[in-house]
């Protein structure tokens, strides 16, 4: 089916068959350079020729968070430079959160700031990083730490790659899908908590009303000076999860570290009256299904407040949490203390 969304500096395409080569008409670049790492050299750019009917050069990265780093950028900017591109280039960025996160990076900043797409390939980065505008990568072991806002000229979403995704990656990119629903449309959390096998789902119609709501909430703020903190729930403590497991033998993605973030930010949401119990109960019964319960491979409060004390986002070393006002409504800014926390933590390992 496809959808078309435009808003006042960006197109958003699902789907939509013969799109981007009309973008590119419009843009008329000099000439056309496209990032790709070994997974989407392999698996999408065969689409991106038969959609695109320019020449195009390629940049190709190692895939992998651990080379989001300014080392690569060194590298994209000295091919870029390598291939003469100037300032009516565009570059467009094939891949999942890295290439996205990063290739927007290094067009926003060469030659202080050149045009690009994000063509998004996973499910993660279809629903979340390729809208919004933020760029960067991970410095002296911060995730994102340097990085800046800026809109791509296009995101064009092709929900056909996620058949080429592991399973696991499917899954770890639908817990920002679950994220959406619970902050923003009880619908749409009603409809994906209770799928017994998110394979059959029509992603054509999930991706975009994920995207609906993402696009929504960072037009109305987007620099994350209010509103957008609502996309942080479940990722306050999920990062730091996520941070910690990479130092043992149980490594989580993404995905499975916000599930866990987002039942123990729902608790915190029940302690402060918020939601009921039995929304708290729905919403762990639900995630838990769906991701199990890792609560073997869980660090302690005090490992996850250090760790959370470093986040950016904090204001003057007060952790803000962004919690749930109740299914389907976030809220941010709100503070937790220690034994509270420690509540749950204890429900989430029971
Ligand atoms: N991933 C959260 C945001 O874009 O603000």
């Amino acid at each position: 089916m496809g959808y078309t969304f435009t808003n006042e500096s960006y197109h958003i395409l699902i789907n939509q068959a013969g799109g981007l080569e009309l973008l590119v008409n419009e843009l008329n670049p000099s000439q056309i350079i496209v990032l790709v790492d070994e997974n989407t050299e392999n698996f999408c750019l065969h689409y991106l020729i038969s959609e695109l009917h320019r020449p195009f050069k390629t940049i190709s990265i190692r895939s992998g968070e651990a080379n989001k780093n300014i080392d690569t950028c060194k590298f994209v900017w000295s091919s870029l430079i390598k291939f003469k591109a100037d300032r009516k280039t565009l570059l467009i960025n094939l891949g999942g959160g890295v290439i996205g996160d990063l290739g927007g990076f290094c067009a926003g900043t060469y030659m202080r700031g050149i045009d690009f797409i994000q063509m998004p390939t996973t499910l993660l980065s279809q629903v979340d990083a390729s809208v919004g505008g933020k760029l960067g990568v991970d410095f002296d072991g911060f995730k994102n730490m340097v990085g800046l806002f800026q809109n791509p000229k296009a995101v064009i979403i092709n929900t056909d790659f996620l058949k080429s995704l592991p399973y696991k990656e499917l899954l770890s990119g639908y817990a920002e899908l679950l994220k959406h629903g619970l902050i923003a449309s009880q619908t749409v959390w009603e409809e994906l908590s209770s799928v017994e096998d998110i394979t059959t789902l029509d992603f054509d119609r999930v991706v975009h009303d994920s995207v609906m709501i993402k696009k929504t909430v960072t037009e109305e703020d987007p620099t994350e000076k209010g509103l957008r903190k609502i996309l942080n729930f479940g990722h306050t403590i999920g990062h730091a999860v996520e941070t910690l497991s990479f130092e043992t033998d149980r490594p989580l993605l993404h995905g499975e570290a916000i599930a866990i973030g987002m039942i123990m930010e729902s608790h915190l949401s029940l302690q402060k009256g918020y939601i009921s119990d039995e929304e708290y109960q729905n919403i762990k019964a639900a995630i838990i299904k769906l991701y199990g319960n890792k609560a073997k491979s869980l660090p302690t409060i005090e490992q996850i407040t250090e760790i959370m004390l470093l986040d950016k986002k904090n204001n003057n070393g007060i952790i803000q949490f962004s919690l749930l006002n109740q299914i389907g409504q976030g809220n941010f800014n709100q503070e937790v203390d220690q034994v509270a926390l420690q509540a749950a933590l204890t429900d989430y390992i029971q």
